[in-house]
């Protein structure tokens, strides 16, 4: 069967992870899938980069239109960033009949009325599950494997880089900017890092979970939303003694009035597993009804991690629309070219 093609929009950390990615692990990936995804097109403003990362064989241009114009091209995967021009973008996309895969926690938590809207009407997907906790599937999750569950509460560290600040604050004694500077060295900040310390980059993750959560539209703009830049050492430190530790949780609940939307530095008590979760790592727990408190845990930032789950978008995508049925309940399908060894 004919490959999906793909269109990349930037090839920074995660676009380079997810080239890698999908070339390494390509048969897997061609069985679950039902065939082969290959990413055909790249934009990039810095095309001698990407020509680097992406070889001779994928055509690398400079203006992200040449591929929402190209019929060839299946699916597009924004990873541009930011409001403006992705979301231009990604309104393009949508209207030219390309399915949609973003990373983009900020532009859906802003936007992702209008962009759903738009996907809607057109009949195309937008899948997101990279936007929130990285290569934790945390939106499979909410969406399929909670299905039955009447949704009770959320709360999740699910920033990466303020998790990796406050744990080397408290277990280094270190300060606050030199910590911070490593995480953008490590790739866990963002570009302008004011998102993840004031717990704007949380809430963004928070809204879009909250939203799929309890069937309401993206309220991103009712979260309350504090950071980390008032913490000091000393309180890590108490904190400490009294048997706390201090994480910035984006918290989501349904109250009778209404969703409650939250991110704030939270005492957590040391005997929580979630207290208990170091570094860049992120880490999801969620109430339902039926099921009662489940946790998610993984890497919540960097290149591989995220590019697993935006692969995971292009894999549904693909299943979805592939006129192979045996491919439409994921890894159920005998895959014969999977497996090279004799089953023991
Ligand atoms: N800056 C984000 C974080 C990256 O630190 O979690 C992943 O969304």
């Amino acid at each position: 069967m004919k490959a999906i093609k793909v269109g990349l929009l930037g090839i920074g950390t995660v676009g380079s992870g997810t080239f890698n990615v999908l070339r390494r692990n390509s048969q897997e990936i061609r069985g679950r899938a039902g065939r082969d995804i290959e990413i055909t097109m790249v934009a990039d403003l810095d095309v001698e980069r990407a020509r680097c990362v992406v070889g001779p064989d994928v055509t690398v241009v400079s203006d992200a239109r040449a591929i929402i114009a190209n019929p060839e091209i299946d699916i597009v995967v924004e990873l541009i960033g930011g409001y403006g021009v992705a979301r231009t973008l990604v309104l393009e996309a949508i209207d030219a009949g390309k399915h949609v895969v973003t990373a983009n926690k900020a532009l859906l938590a802003v936007h992702g009325t209008e962009i759903f809207a738009a996907a809607r009407a057109k009949g195309v997907m937008v899948a997101f599950e990279a936007a929130v906790a990285g290569g934790i599937p945390i939106i499979k999750a909410l969406r399929e494997g909670l299905t039955a569950n009447r949704i009770e509460w959320i709360a999740g560290i699910i920033n990466g880089t303020t998790n990796f600040i406050l744990s080397e604050m408290r277990s280094k004694g270190l300060d606050f900017a030199v910590v911070l500077k490593e995480a953008q060295r490590l790739g866990y900040a963002e570009a302008d890092p004011t998102f993840d310390i004031e717990g704007v980059d949380a809430a963004h993750k928070i809204s879009l979970m909250s939203a799929i959560a309890f069937g309401s539209p993206v309220q991103f703009d009712k979260a309350h939303v504090e950071g980390i830049t008032q913490l000091q050492a000393v309180d890590i430190k108490y904190a400490e003694q009294l048997g706390y530790r201090i994480k910035l949780l984006g918290l989501t609940r349904r109250r009778e009035n209404g969703i409650e939307l939250r991110v704030h530095p939270t005492l957590v008590p040391m005997a929580r597993l979630i207290a208990n979760v170091e570094g860049a790592m992120n880490a999801v727990v969620v109430q339902g009804d039926a099921v009662g408190t489940t946790l998610y845990y993984g890497k919540g930032a960097g290149a591989e991690p995220t590019a697993s789950a935006v692969i995971a978008d292009l894999v549904d995508i693909t299943r979805l629309h592939t006129a192979d049925p045996d491919h439409r309940v994921p890894h159920l399908a005998f895959q014969p070219d999977a497996m090279s060894d004799t089953p023991v």
